[in-house]
């Protein structure tokens, strides 16, 4: 069984009823959805990760289905990497969508390992919980997880932050991570339905080190969403929409259906 650590002394935390607790005696409740926050306190009124808008809309748009393809090749390849005993975490989860794909491919392959969840947001972590009641879930930055060195055997990182020295710390040496990844063209239409000259994703670079990359798939799919709702909520939940004046967001109140190319990366690394 992995050991969460305490965010302040970096105790073993133990898991009572409602709460995580070090031998220090410093507690971590745990909401009712499931999760606990490990975040230190945040100056107010600072952002942290997604918000609740930016959360459920991308809860609406996931379940539209239009990313299942890439839900599920990202679930088979966990499957596949992850031994049946393996510590796995989902890094910057989100609203746990894929997480919880994650679970049921690798439980119908036999796998009964111990599956995490962190995200900075405590909105999309605790919709995670939720949706996930047999994963660990808990507020941190993957920046600095309360984990122990070389305690994962998987890390899962999709369009989110990627923690290079943080996630090379806590996986054992030969355990695997999994990278998603947007590439040149993806949501290209729907950034030209917002912006005059809408720029085309730089190529994310793949080096990492102490990482050695195994092998890429990618992964290209032209989807048509049919309504407004399910545009408003593709935009809202990409980085353009905190990044987009009101001017340019009220462009795509008109848009009724849009065909758009998506294009994932995914690279799968050993440490
Ligand atoms: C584009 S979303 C992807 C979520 C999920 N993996 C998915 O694909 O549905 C990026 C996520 O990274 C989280 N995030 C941003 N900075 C973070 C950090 N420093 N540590 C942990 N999570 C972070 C956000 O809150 C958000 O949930
Ligand atoms: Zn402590």
């Amino acid at each position: 069984m992995l050991d969460l650590l305490c965010p302040v002394c970096g105790g073993r935390l133990t898991r009572e009823e409602k709460v995580w607790r070090c031998e220090n005696r410093h507690s971590f409740d745990i909401a009712r959805s499931g999760y606990v926050n490990l975040l230190p306190p945040a100056p107010s009124g600072k952002r942290r990760g997604d918000d609740k808008r930016m959360v459920a809309a991308r809860t609406a748009f996931l379940s539209r289905g239009y990313y299942d393809h890439l839900i599920g090749a990202v679930a088979e390849a966990c499957a596949q990497l992850a031994g049946p005993d393996a510590c796995l975490l989902d890094a910057g989860c989100g609203e746990g969508t894929y997480t919880r794909a994650i679970y049921d491919v690798c439980a119908a392959k036999g796998g009964r390992g111990q599956l995490l969840g962190a995200d900075i947001s405590a909105e999309a972590v605790s919709r995670a919980a939720r949706r996930v009641p047999e994963g660990i879930f808990f507020a941190a930055s993957t920046a600095h997880l309360p984990l122990a060195p070389e305690s994962l055997d998987l890390i899962v990182n999709i369009f989110s932050p990627f923690m290079e020295d943080e996630f090379r710390r806590v996986l054992k040496p030969g355990g695997y991570l999994l990278r998603v990844v947007p590439m040149e063209k993806h949501l290209l239409e729907l950034k030209a339905a917002v912006y005059d000259r809408p720029y085309e994703n730089p190529p994310a670079a793949l080096e990492a080190e102490g990482f050695r990359l195994l092998r890429t798939q990618e992964l290209r799919k032209t989807i048509t969403l049919s309504s407004n709702e399910d545009v408003q909520a593709l935009f809202l939940m990409t980085p353009y929409y905190y990044k987009t004046g009101a001017e340019d967001q009220k462009k795509l109140s008109a848009v009724r259906s849009l065909r758009v190319t998506t294009e994932f990366l995914l690279a799968v690394y050993q440490t």
